[in-house]
């Protein structure tokens, strides 16, 4: 498979603790097919250049912090934090050209976003909506991990919650239920809406010990997708009601978001970041609701990452396979459209936009 992405888009770089001031912070990523080293300056900003030397291509990550600069530790070159080369060691002449890539960064919800493509399209606009750790009003639990799939997958992976019935049943699953629903999805400006009501169904794995044996709940799914890979969440559970189509009429137990970014680091791997919590209310109802969430999606998402990594090793052995295809692909189908048609526009009227 061709390396191919979304360049004109912000992907996610890491949670913004990781980007500190330290002297040993500096931060090698791959995202999007391309090398980058990041860290925080003195002022405070993250910068992201292209992780290459322009002497002979060293990594630039293996360099070290000088106030605000980053000198490359194979021959000493030392570029400002705008990429320009300010010392040659041993040579008084700068030639005009001696400067890395740099690349627009903006920090969001504690989540460090970085544009891969061009910088003068850099639209603050089109970062995900999130809920941020920091939110006085929600409980954010927040982790990451490395997956070594391609991104696609893990689209299609969230794009069709039906597989919790099965590849997460003790976690964030536990009846067959979901593998019965019947998501309404809609196309919005970058990406997807889906919505599911499910009804009487057990408690999710994970949290199954907080209710009485044999309880039953209804939930409320709500998920905004958008390119390339961002997965915002609101489920909300509650008692059991008598509706069976729409809302419940239930009394609400528990409101949570879980904001997660997949970025694909090359065509074999991700870096996945991600949250789950409650709201206040819902944390004083249920203690400790927030921690059991935030530490499920870490077991949850290992579940996902050995199915999506056996998965990927058949998929390259097998590319041209006719896979068959069922009800539930109907959600994946159409955000891998959205993407699909900004990748073909962009190619199409995007000058070639690497470095030179
Ligand atoms: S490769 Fe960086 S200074 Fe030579
Ligand atoms: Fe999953």
């Amino acid at each position: 498979m061709a390396e191919i992405f979304l360049k004109n888009a912000w992907y996610c770089a890491g949670w913004n603790h990781e980007f500190h001031q330290g002297a040993g912070a500096v931060i090698a990523r791959k995202i999007a097919g391309e090398r980058l080293v990041l860290y925080r300056t003195r002022t405070g900003h993250v910068v992201a250049f292209q992780d290459r030397c322009p002497h002979r291509q060293a990594a630039l990550s293996l360099g070290r912090k000088e106030g605000d600069s980053l000198r490359c530790m194979y021959h000493g070159l030392k570029f400002n934090s705008e990429g320009i080369c300010e010392e040659i060691p041993g040579q008084d002449n700068i030639p005009t050209d001696c400067r890395v890539r740099t690349y627009p960064v903006i920090e969001k919800n504690s989540w460090v976003w970085v544009w891969m493509g061009d910088p003068a399209q850099a639209d603050p606009g089109l970062i995900c909506f999130s809920v941020g750790p920091e939110n006085p009003n929600w409980n954010m639990k927040i982790s990451k991990m490395h997956v070594e799939t391609n991104y696609l997958w893990e689209i299609e992976n969230l794009a069709d919650l039906s597989h919790i019935a099965w590849v997460h049943n003790d976690t964030v699953g536990g009846d067959l239920a979901f593998s019965r629903i019947k998501p309404k999805h809609t196309t919005t400006a970058r990406g997807t809406h889906t919505s599911f009501w499910v009804y009487s169904h057990r408690p999710l794995g994970a949290i199954r010990h907080l209710f009485p044996e044999d309880a039953r709940i209804d939930s409320n799914w709500e998920i905004d997708q958008t390119v390339p890979c961002n997965w915002n969440m609101r489920v909300r559970f509650f008692t059991p009601g008598t509706e069976t189509e729409g809302p419940s009429n239930g009394e609400l137990m528990a409101d949570t978001w879980t904001c997660q970014s997949v970025t694909p680091c090359d065509d074999d791997s991700v870096d996945y970041y991600y949250s789950w919590g409650a709201d206040n209310a819902s944390e004083a109802r249920m203690p400790g609701l927030s921690d059991l969430l935030g530490g499920t999606l870490d077991i949850a998402f290992n579940e996902d990452k050995v199915m999506l990594e056996a998965q990927h090793l058949r998929r390259k052995e097998m590319p041209d396979f006719k896979m068959t295809r069922i009800l539930h692909d109907a959600g994946p189908s159409m955000i891998l459209r959205v993407l699909n048609t900004l990748i073909k526009k962009e190619n199409e009227i995007r000058p070639v936009l690497e470095p030179a």
